[in-house]
């Protein structure tokens, strides 16, 4: 997708997921306000036993055990860090926790109820085939969904602020800016990724949550914790490039009368059900799923 150029500047700013802690602050706590409302989107049966996908520090995991009362929820996720986090932050004896890439599950076909993922295929290097393990790993009948932010104009406004200030400032930002890099991250484009993995009644809507920082701080500090692009780019800055970016937000971003800067995120979402059981699995039509999950 990228020239030379573009290659060079992701590989050295490529993102890394380590450090629950940092994750937190930066995305996994707007993660969480979107996980909540998707796992009651996805409208499953309660029961039933399910996969989280990429669960890094357990956002969705916990929005699971929150609200669809699993029998049990076993999060993937490739990153020691994380999963260790989301361990010692999941008090549930219903949770379970492997170390497993999405490309390559490590369950039997057709063991699961449901499979989710949030904000996870698009840093996978396969994603059609990371949906089609999801595919899989469901019953005939069981349920598939996956949620991605949107990157683009009104869509997740702290990285997108975010990369128009970096971008603004340093040509080479452009090549790191998921609206470029992640096309996947659209509603059409997610709605193909399902139908392509030949999921059935695939259904692709949006959720956007309040996304209010207390102040400018709350809103830079989790830049530095290098979970994720945006951290990681920060990260490979010079100390007084960094300042003039840090500077450049500071000036751009809104304010409300009470310093806290109150932005919106939204995410794209998308749910499909695996053919052979006459969908018995997903509420029927009128269910506390329906329409449009915006809300503000
Ligand atoms: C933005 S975080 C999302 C974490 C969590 N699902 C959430 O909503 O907060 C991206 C996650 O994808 C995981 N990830 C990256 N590549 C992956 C892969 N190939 N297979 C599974 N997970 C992957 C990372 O380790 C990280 O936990």
């Amino acid at each position: 997708m990228f020239r030379h150029k573009g290659r060079h500047v992701t590989e050295r700013c490529g993102p890394v997921w380590v450090a629950g802690e940092t994750y937190e602050p930066y995305v996994g706590r707007w993660s969480r306000l979107v996980a909540h409302r998707f796992v009651r989107w996805m409208g499953a049966a309660p029961g039933g036993s399910w996969r989280d996908i990429g669960c890094g520090t357990g956002a969705v995991m916990q929005a699971v055990l929150d609200v669809a009362a699993p029998e049990t929820v076993v999060g993937v996720d490739p990153s020691a860090g994380y999963v260790a986090y989301a361990r010692r932050n999941t008090a549930d004896q219903r949770a379970g926790f492997v170390l497993a890439d999405a490309v390559n599950l490590p369950f039997a076909d057709s063991t699961a109820s449901v499979a989710v993922s949030g904000l996870v295929l698009n840093f996978v290097s396969d994603a059609p085939r990371a949906a089609a393990e999801m595919a899989r790993v469901v019953r005939p009948g069981g349920l598939v969904g996956v949620y991605v932010w949107d990157y683009g104009e009104g869509g997740m406004e702290a990285i997108r602020a975010f990369w128009d200030a970096a971008s603004a400032l340093d040509p080479d930002a452009q090549y790191l800016d998921e609206a470029v890099r992640f096309p996947l991250c659209g509603r059409a484009p997610l709605r193909e990724l399902l139908v392509g993995s030949g999921l059935e009644d695939v259904e692709a809507d949006e959720i956007s949550v309040a996304t209010r920082f207390s102040d400018f701080d709350d809103y830079w500090q989790p830049f530095l914790g290098g979970q994720g692009p945006a951290p990681a780019y920060v990260a490979s800055l010079p100390e007084e490039r960094r300042a003039e970016l840090r500077e450049r937000l500071r000036s751009a971003l809104p304010r409300a009368a009470d310093g806290s800067i109150p932005l919106r995120a939204r995410a794209w979402t998308v749910r499909g059900r695996r053919g052979g059981s006459g969908g018995r699995s997903r509420r029927r039509a009128g269910s506390r799923a329906q329409g449009r999950s915006t809300g503000r």
